[in-house]
């Protein structure tokens, strides 16, 4: 393929290009990149979720029981932990067993919890095997207890050892001589490790990290499907997640399990600010999961609270929401230039759903929002390919879950679209040809999918004027409770165990090497696909391409030349192969990471012309920058 490209005649990219979505779906926030290690630490119940014991067992025979006393630790907090006993039983209490199972190592673990009742003593906390009953370390805490008050105890534990798995418990006991009848009430009983930039309340840095090393840009949030709640009255209330945990509800989740709201708002903008990341935040648009759709006169209160929402996350410290931030501890505004109303209103509410989008509830966000913010994009949670005319200044989102051929043979979708568009979703999810979603995901990304990925981001890339950017989703997945396989990462308590999928590593690979500017070059596309452009910031000229399904499996020979770099010009090339196997997959229990990565110096010919074969089934980067 001779591929020659011009000098001038691109777009100016706007640095944003790469992301990824979160949403709490297969415990990837509860459970994943929050770091709090106690499963179900306050026993919230929802509208759709009742109070349970889930994660909880008695030690030494203690009763443990729920109860809604007539003095709760919060408004918020209502049901707590009855934990009875005789008076005579010894050292006894109750233990966590994380979400299916904690690391334990040498190193800081703080939190606390709330306990009410008289008891005279010391609370013993500690971490432990779940197997052998081996104790890694422990901590005595003196009781600050009173008769009909709630107080907090601190726990700062520090194991004397590493523990060889993570089958371990956090437990907390107390002398039940020391109480009144034997029996403490507690709540809000929370234990982290040590987060990522230290955070309270913060992150897991191994997730973290590998997140971060996706050089991602873009960052979408709250969801997804979590945003839009499953009705129109347990929708995810930002107002929620705010404060002190005391006072956060919690949240009925809407992938199967219920969430703390731990990771709230403020923790999200956070995250986003610590990572780089440009904002997209989606606003609640009045229509949940289950059909659920407001009425044009009842709408005005959701718009309230969306202008509510930006006014927290942008307004100065001195208006009435970014005043509420600044206590919280940020004065200054975040940036925030992207909103999004809603999640797929095409979706849940059938043809009414997406028709009253259309017609009332898209236009009436988008005004409210732009008469009080001019420079925001409102963003649809449709595209034009949904059929949604949008009416401008609106930009679009274009989701798509689909099987690997489908992803190359929508390379050209975008170069006719006047309308800017995010691509807010974005996975290949199915095998050619089984595009069912009734079981018919593949267990993780694998290699062909991950290539036909790389031939989408292609064709957004190359439309950088429209395409505001590109979010991968879902990006994380507890390998032991989901309900979405393709994920970019997987993970469990044990960070030995996380994994980067195959997409990971062609999603880092296209980050990594970012335009400044696209250029436009000659269009000779399949096998090969490709993209070129230039870094004002390295100096470099940038080719990123794939190479899916060639004739008869043949390596495709690259004659790449771009105007104004000379002969003899040094450029760096990395190609990113895979398993003969297309299904191969990166898995967590053998640690087997099946992309190759091979990196070479290649040097323009005396025509200025860079030569090089690519693979069938390969993705590569070229790229000129001095190292
Ligand atoms: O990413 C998983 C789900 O797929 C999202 O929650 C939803 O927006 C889409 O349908």
């Amino acid at each position: 393929v001779k591929i020659s490209v011009s000098a001038k005649g691109g777009n100016a990219t706007n640095g944003h290009q790469y992301g990824f979505l979160h949403e709490d779906i297969n415990n990837s926030g509860d459970g994943g990149l929050y770091a709090e290690l106690i499963r179900n630490r306050a026993f919230q119940s929802s509208e759709h979720y009742p109070s349970t014991l889930d994660g909880w067992s008695a030690v030494n025979g203690a009763q443990l029981s729920l109860r809604d006393l007539d003095v709760p630790l919060s408004e918020a907090l209502k049901t707590s932990l009855h934990v009875a006993t005789n008076k005579r039983a010894g050292q006894v209490g109750f233990s966590n067993a994380g979400y299916w199972g904690m690391d334990v190592r040498v190193q800081k673990y703080t939190g606390s919890f709330w306990v009410r009742g008289a008891y005279k003593g010391e609370f013993t906390a500690s971490l432990q095997s779940d197997i052998t009953g081996e104790t890694f370390g422990s901590v005595k805490i003196k009781s600050k207890c009173r008769r009909d008050e709630w107080t907090e105890h601190a726990v700062v534990l520090v194991p004397e050892k590493d523990a060889p798995n993570t089958n371990n418990t956090f437990a907390i006991t107390f002398d039940a001589a020391g109480t009144a009848d034997g029996s403490l009430d507690f709540n809000l009983i929370s234990l982290f490790p040590p987060t990522y930039k230290g955070r309270k309340n913060g992150m897991r840095i191994d997730i973290v990290e590998a997140l971060e090393q996706l050089h991602p840009t873009l960052f979408r949030l709250p969801g997804g499907n979590m945003l839009e709640g499953l009705s129109n009255t347990s929708w995810w209330d930002w107002k929620d997640s705010l404060g002190p945990l005391k006072d956060r509800p919690g949240f009925s989740g809407v992938w199967d399990y219920p969430q703390t709201h731990g990771l709230g708002l403020m923790e999200y903008l956070l995250f986003a600010e610590d990572l780089g990341m440009e904002l997209v935040v989606g606003v609640f648009a009045g229509l949940a999961l289950n059909g659920d759709i407001t009425p044009e006169d009842e709408l005005q209160p959701f718009i309230d609270d969306a202008l509510d929402q930006i006014e927290f996350i942008r307004g100065p410290p001195d208006s009435k929401w970014g005043a509420v931030r600044a206590k919280l501890g940020h004065p200054e505004p975040f940036k925030l230039k992207f909103v999004e109303i809603g999640n797929e209103d095409w979706l849940a509410g059938g043809s009414e759903g997406w028709n009253t989008y259309r017609e009332y509830r898209f236009p009436m966000f988008l005004e409210a929002i732009n008469a009080a913010y001019p420079d925001i994009q409102v963003i649809s949670s449709g595209s034009y390919f949904d059929g949604h005319d949008i009416p401008e200044p609106g930009a679009g989102d274009y989701h798509l879950y689909a099987e690997p051929d489908t992803l190359v043979e929508q390379f050209s979708r975008f170069d006719n679209v006047a309308t800017p568009h995010i691509i807010g979703e974005v996975a290949a999810t199915h095998p050619n040809g089984g595009t069912s979603w009734d079981g018919g995901l593949m267990p993780f990304p694998w290699w062909g999918g991950a290539v036909a990925e790389a031939v989408g981001l292609v064709s957004y890339e190359r439309n950088q004027d429209r395409i505001i950017g590109t979010a991968y989703a879902p990006i994380l997945r507890n390998i032991n409770r989901w309900q979405w396989s393709v994920t970019m990462i997987q993970h469990s308590a044990d960070p030995a165990q996380t994994t980067r999928s195959t997409s990971w590593y062609i999603w880092e690979l296209f980050a990594a090497h970012i335009f400044t500017e696209t250029l436009p070059a000659t269009a000779d596309f399949d096998p090969l696909y490709y993209v070129t452009g230039k870094s004002d910031q390295t100096g470099g000229y940038i080719f990123k391409g794939a190479v899916y399904n060639s004739t008869d499996g043949a390596d495709v020979p690259v004659r790449l030349a771009f105007e104004g770099v000379k002969p003899g010009t040094s450029a760096e090339l990395t190609v990113l192969t895979g398993p003969e196997n297309p299904y191969g997959v990166n898995d967590p229990f053998t640690g087997t990471n099946v992309v190759e990565t091979t990196r070479s110096t290649v040097k323009s010919g005396r025509d200025g012309v860079f030569r090089f074969d690519l693979p069938n089934m390969s993705v590569a980067v070229l790229d000129t920058s001095p190292k």
